[in-house]
């Protein structure tokens, strides 16, 4: 596949294949040690953001199990339990606000719903001060698009290192105990370098907001368009967990999350990934691969008994936050369709125009009718 920048790149998209490598520790996240080339692209590049990362996202082997290590207790399936009465009363404010529009007046559920919610958790949960939400939610959206020109590339990372560096000298200045926290606090003996610092609370906050922002989006709009399951939804048929599952399978919102690197020659059933060649990995892909999920793999079905996915990934890199996304999404629904049971599609059967990004997988706006009957 090429990437722009021309760069070439193996991209991997059948389930098992993708299941195999995501296991094997032949294939690495770490450019510095397993990418040769990786000084051929330059900085302007649109995927240097998340390539380059200094973070444990794109390390390996055991220093990438000790750095993961500083923020998975905050991410148990106890803890985010404990989040959820926080969260649905934050999404039950903002599912208010949309409920007050004007019969028949249009509302976008992504800039109403979605993305206050997501970034309202991940801003709680790293404690970022009030005046710098909105201005790292607008950066941390432009960085996802990647069509843009080099300048501009340059120009999206200076404004977001900035609100980084802004938070990490807010937090200094004002110790709390949240997870930037627990970031600025030294492990063995050892304070974060400073790079890593900002890189991790770049990979957190994005990994946390721009994916998580997407799930709901689609979901919501995955059950505006086909209402037979929103009523069920409504009537307590349907689980929103079920939708959130096939949502996550059908419409993943992380399709790609470049790059990774052949640590040796693999021999691929006669197909050679010759040592130190960049491999991109679809996790886009599996959930509609009908060796995996046979059954009407391109359909929106929220009944079907098997729901598999890599929407999360797999292997050592496996989402920290696949608890919280998943939580964040359920109870989206469940407010939602609560308070608004008759909510609708603005104009049936319209083609959303999509972020633009090979990257991320959400519609950018999903215009809904709360009252339509008035
Ligand atoms: C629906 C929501 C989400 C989706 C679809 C998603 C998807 C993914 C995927 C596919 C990966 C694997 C990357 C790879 O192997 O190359 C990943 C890793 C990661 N995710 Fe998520 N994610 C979501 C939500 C979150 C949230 C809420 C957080 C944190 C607050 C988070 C934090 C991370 C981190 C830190 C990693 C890197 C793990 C590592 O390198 O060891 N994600 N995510």
């Amino acid at each position: 596949m090429e990437l722009p920048g021309n760069l070439v790149a193996w991209a991997i998209t059948r389930h098992e294949l993708l299941r195999e490598l995501l296991g094997d520790p032949r294939v690495s996240r770490d450019f510095r040690a397993h990418w040769p080339d990786h000084d051929r692209v330059g900085h302007d590049w649109p995927l240097s953001a998340l390539v380059f990362l200094e973070s444990f996202l794109n390390r390996y082997g055991e220093e990438h199990r000790r750095l993961r290590r500083k923020v998975t207790p905050a991410f148990t399936p106890g803890r985010i339990r404990r989040m959820e009465d926080t969260v649905r009363e934050r999404a039950r404010a903002l599912v208010a606000d949309i409920a007050a529009a004007a019969p028949g007046r249009e509302v976008d559920l992504r800039a109403a719903l979605a993305r206050p919610l997501t970034m309202w958790v991940i801003c709680e949960l790293f404690g970022v001060p009030e005046d710098l939400r909105e201005r790292l939610g607008t950066v941390m959206d432009a960085v996802v698009d990647t069509t843009v020109e080099p300048e501009e590339v340059l120009a999206q990372q200076m404004e977001l290192l900035t609100c980084l560096e802004l938070l990490a000298e807010h937090k200094r200045a004002h110790p709390a105990e949240d997870l930037t926290g627990d970031l600025l606090l030294p492990s063995d003996g050892e304070p974060l370098p400073h790079a890593d610092l900002i890189g991790t609370l770049l990979l957190m906050i994005g990994a946390g907001y721009e994916t998580t922002v997407n799930l709901i989006a689609n979901a919501v709009h995955a059950l505006l368009a086909h209402p037979g399951y929103r009523d069920r939804l409504v009537a307590g048929s349907l689980a929103a967990e079920e939708v959130v599952e096939e949502s996550l399978r059908l419409d993943p919102p992380a399709k790609y999350v470049p790059l990774r690197y052949a640590v040796e020659d693999i021999d691929l059933e006669g197909v050679l990934i010759r040592k130190g060649e960049p491999i991109l990995v679809a996790f886009g892909a599996p959930g509609r691969d009908p060796d995996l999920n046979p059954d009407r793999p391109e359909a929106f079905d929220p009944d079907r008994a098997s729901k598999e996915h890599l929407a999360f990934g797999h292997g050592a890199h496996f989402c920290v936050g696949a608890h919280l996304g998943r939580m964040e999404a359920r109870v989206a629904l469940e407010e939602l369709f609560t308070a608004l049971p008759e909510l609708a599609l603005s104009e049936e059967g319209r083609e959303l125009d999509r972020i633009p990004s090979f990257l991320i997988n959400g519609p950018l706006r999903v215009p809904a009718v709360p009252h339509p009957t008035g």
